[in-house]
């Protein structure tokens, strides 16, 4: 029996509402943004076809379980931890491993509004017609000089921030579920428009071959790692996200078929970004390695340079805008939630204190593009790249660790059958993937990238 079937803090008021809020968390900059710049640093296809695997065998049974521990529960991840593992004979210590979601939720919300800000600027740039005509090295140049220029990042971040602030604060359906209906659609529309210019190149077929010929000889230990934290990262796993909007989803959705679906969108959007940013990459003479700043370079260059180009580049940032927020939104939601619950705060005060708290932090990623581009902190890292890399490399697999255990190995099994209504093979098949596969997959990756 779930323990109730509505959450205090409102309900999706459809499956297909989750779908879109749940698909609206997974495509976002990563899938825009990082997904391409991590192909390309990471040497192309290899590192794809590890993505690809870790999204199935490890990623779908990770979201089934954080789906269903956050319908079963119907409060904040941290609350349905301890409810769930009261129910299971086990300690109230596994509320832990939410606050530590919780934290890292707002880790990557710290870097995550720094981008997104990037992308916000970028409407301007691109509509005020600043980009006609120029060449590779002017828009480097330009994107290196934006990122350098403190007072204008910070100025885009905060807004970012507030947006999400606002949307936060005014709760699951208001709003929210309007933006995602009709956004992720045109978002979708003007990606495969892209694809279609990308396609007019003569270096397609190049972009192409670096994304899919698969040669398994290419892989090394630290880029299996990458491709691992970018499938946790795409998904929005790893931090309690889907529990949080597991509680909102209405009691008759099937998991399975709602979590597949969603892996395959994202799937897809991030595949069409690679086939949009790489020929354009190739047919410029840039370097595939670029790093962060690939998408800000490669796609100014090609709205540069086709007709209506001032038009749509100031579409595309403004849905990669959007896009961006219905993924920020997610990542204090856990936080957010459980604040609310605890301290009986409203969400519009709880959703200042946890965005502040993330603005904060990320001030620190806006610096290490100027007053702080020389600081190091994780190895060579900047501020920046170490958040990054701490979050999505460390935490979310090592979350997603312990979240498998807790899951496949702990949690009450009547609680999982019923949830998931799955039986015999498909449940065996499910048990096997979170038992086994997702748990020591991740452990080996992580002893082998960290030694
Ligand atoms: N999945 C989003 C993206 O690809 C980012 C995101 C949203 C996220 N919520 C998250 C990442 C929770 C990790 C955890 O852009």
């Amino acid at each position: 029996m779930p323990s109730s079937s509505v959450s205090m803090h409102g309900m999706w008021s459809s499956r297909l509402m989750f779908i879109l809020a749940a698909t609206g968390s997974a495509v976002g900059v990563g899938n825009i943004w990082m997904f391409p710049y991590m192909v390309g640093v990471n040497g192309g296809s290899a590192f794809v076809l590890a993505y690809l695997i870790c999204i199935a065998v490890i990623g779908v049974p990770v979201m089934m379980a954080e789906v269903l521990v956050g319908r079963e529960g119907r409060q904040s991840p941290i609350n349905s931890l301890i409810s769930l593992s009261e129910r299971s004979g086990l300690s109230p210590h596994w509320r832990v491993l939410g606050w530590m979601g919780a934290l890292t939720g707002i880790l990557i919300l710290s870097f995550y509004g720094v981008i997104s800000g990037w992308a916000m600027a970028y409407v301007v740039t691109t509509v005020s017609g600043d980009m006609n005509g120029v060449d590779a090295s002017q828009v480097t140049a330009m994107f290196d000089s934006f990122t350098g220029d403190m007072t204008q990042v910070m100025v885009w971040q905060g807004a970012f921030m507030i947006a999400t602030i606002f949307i936060v604060a005014r709760g699951v359906g208001d709003g929210l579920e309007m933006a995602v209906k009709y956004l992720m659609p045109a978002l979708f529309i003007l990606i495969l428009a892209l694809i279609a210019y990308a396609a007019t190149t003569d270096h397609f077929g190049e972009g192409f071959r670096f994304l899919f010929q698969f040669n398994a000889a290419d892989l090394t230990a630290e880029s299996i790692l990458a491709a691992m934290g970018m499938a946790f990262f795409t998904l929005s796993l790893g931090m309690g996200t889907m529990i949080a909007y597991g509680a909102y989803m209405p009691p008759d959705a099937n998991i399975l078929g709602t979590v597949g679906l969603i892996a395959v969108l994202d799937t897809i959007v991030a595949l069409m970004m690679g086939m949009v940013i790489f020929p354009l990459v190739f047919a410029n003479g840039l370097e595939v390695s670029a790093g962060p700043g690939l998408m800000f370079i490669t796609l100014p260059l090609a709205f540069g340079h086709m007709d209506g180009g001032q038009l749509f580049g100031g579409i595309f940032f403004l849905l990669v805008t959007f896009a961006a927020l219905t993924s920020s939104i997610s990542m204090i939601e856990p936080a957010v939630a459980w604040v609310v619950e605890k301290f009986k705060l409203t969400r519009a005060v709880a959703a200042i204190v946890i965005g502040g708290i993330a603005w904060l932090i990320g001030l620190g990623s806006v610096f290490s593009g100027n007053i702080w581009s020389d600081l190091q902190v994780l190895g060579d890292r900047t501020f920046f790249d170490s958040v990054v890399f701490l979050t999505s490399n460390i935490l979310l697999p090592l979350g997603g660790l312990i979240f498998a255990i807790f899951a496949g190995w702990l949690l009450n099994r009547e609680i999982i059958s019923g949830q998931l209504e799955m039986s015999g093979p498909s449940l065996q098949v499910w048990s096997f993937l979170i038992r086994y596969i997702a748990p020591v997959a991740i452990f080996v990756v992580f002893v082998m990238a960290l030694r």
